[in-house]
């Protein structure tokens, strides 16, 4: 059989899908920048993680084990740090592992799932490769969720609506009353908490009282792990037991286990750091309401989202977009999007004050060049 042969037996759906875009690793960008680079791209934590999780894993005697498939020891640590039962929590590589999980627990091909954009990329990256179907709901001109136009969208097919919260990339969240009136349209209602630590608001007190509400968090920002890939659940344990049965038996790896419960041993270090970014987010937001080019929105995760205005009518390239080439050039990055409502957008994580002060820099002597 050759090539074409081999392809065609591909599921066409994906042949022709799009891949999650991917963003370039910092050796690769330091090496061909010639710089060293602040990187305020990615909403990861400047401050790194734990310093008990580094020492951990520099001891860490079971390397040439497998991990825990029940994943107990981070369970029962995650319980006392969330007050959830163990048996309502499930730990998946990242987050990201978890929005994988819940659409291969729900979505069958040809089944809907609501989405709200601007929001998270890999809803509709991961519908599309289970074989779903996304329905937009586009929140509205403030971000603001659309309730009327998702109890519109919803059809006999939609079995799954993800929610943000604070949203990535606009940084606002939603109530508990937006939550109940979704829970009441008998849907799985995923709230997607990353930014948690950043926002202290939650919706996880209705889980108790609502079977089809999961929330996720992660370890990537407040602890500082993106690197090692540790997200969680909370949920009705018998949900919780669906993905613990579907799931990699060895999703969460033995380093990423261990950091991640060393991170919970040293929660006033790491309470510490993220008080800090919240600090510096809000200086990076005042600061930046202060150029007369550039309105930030309100945030309650560790990033801002600024609305760039057009320096001049030169069409198809946006000045964010060249905001962000020429902040790239000089080594500091930012996040741009090329998605319809977003691409007179930046979205700049919190840094440490001298990132933060390096950024308001470049982005002057960037807009003076644009
Ligand atoms: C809203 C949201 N959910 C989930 C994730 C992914 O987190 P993780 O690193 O745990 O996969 C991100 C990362 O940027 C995010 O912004």
């Amino acid at each position: 059989m050759d090539i074409d042969g081999v392809e065609k037996l591909i599921r066409p759906e994906l042949m022709t899908m799009r891949g999650y875009d991917p963003v370039e690793p910092i050796d690769v960008l330091e090496k061909e920048l010639g710089t060293h680079i602040i990187k305020m791209d990615g909403n990861e934590n400047p401050y790194l993680c734990s310093p008990r999780a580094t020492q951990i894993l520099a001891n860490f005697p079971y390397y040439h084990i497998y991990p825990d498939p029940l994943q107990r020891n981070l369970r029962k640590a995650l319980s006392s740090y969330t007050g959830f039962s163990e048996s309502s929590i499930v730990c998946g590589n990242g987050s990201d592992d978890l929005i994988d999980l819940v659409l291969r627990l729900f979505v069958r091909p040809g089944d809907e799932v609501l989405n709200c954009p601007p929001t998270f990329g890999m809803y509709p990256f991961t519908v599309g490769v289970v074989g779903g179907t996304i329905v937009n709901v586009p929140r509205r001109d403030d971000f603001v969720l659309d309730m009327a136009g998702i109890r519109a969208a919803k059809s006999d097919k939609t079995r799954v609506i993800f929610i943000a919260s604070p949203n990535n990339p606009t940084g606002e969240l939603v109530s508990d009353e937006e939550v109940l009136e979704l829970l009441g349209m008998g849907l799985v209602v995923v709230v997607d908490e990353a930014y948690f630590e950043f926002g202290e608001s939650s919706a996880a007190g209705l889980v108790a009282a609502n079977p089809n509400l999961i929330i996720l968090r992660t370890f990537s920002k407040w602890a500082g792990l993106a690197g090692l890939r540790v997200g969680y659940g909370l949920c009705h344990e018998k949900i919780a037991g669906h993905f613990l049965k579907i799931k990699q038996p060895y999703n969460v790896n033995v380093a990423g286990e261990a950091a991640a419960i060393a991170s919970l041993e040293d929660v006033d270090y790491l309470r510490a750091n993220v008080e800090r970014l919240k600090a510096e987010r809000n200086r990076m937001s005042s600061e930046l309401a202060k150029l007369p080019w550039m309105r930030p929105f309100p945030s309650s995760a560790n990033f801002v989202l600024c609305r760039v205005a057009e320096k001049d009518a030169s069409g198809a390239v946006t000045t964010a977009r060249r905001l962000r080439d020429s902040l790239r050039k000089r080594g500091i990055l930012v996040r741009f999007y090329e998605t319809p409502g977003l691409r007179d957008c930046l979205r700049i994580s919190a840094g440490r004050p001298e990132d933060t002060d390096a950024l308001l820099t470049g982005l002057v002597e960037a807009w003076n060049e644009a």
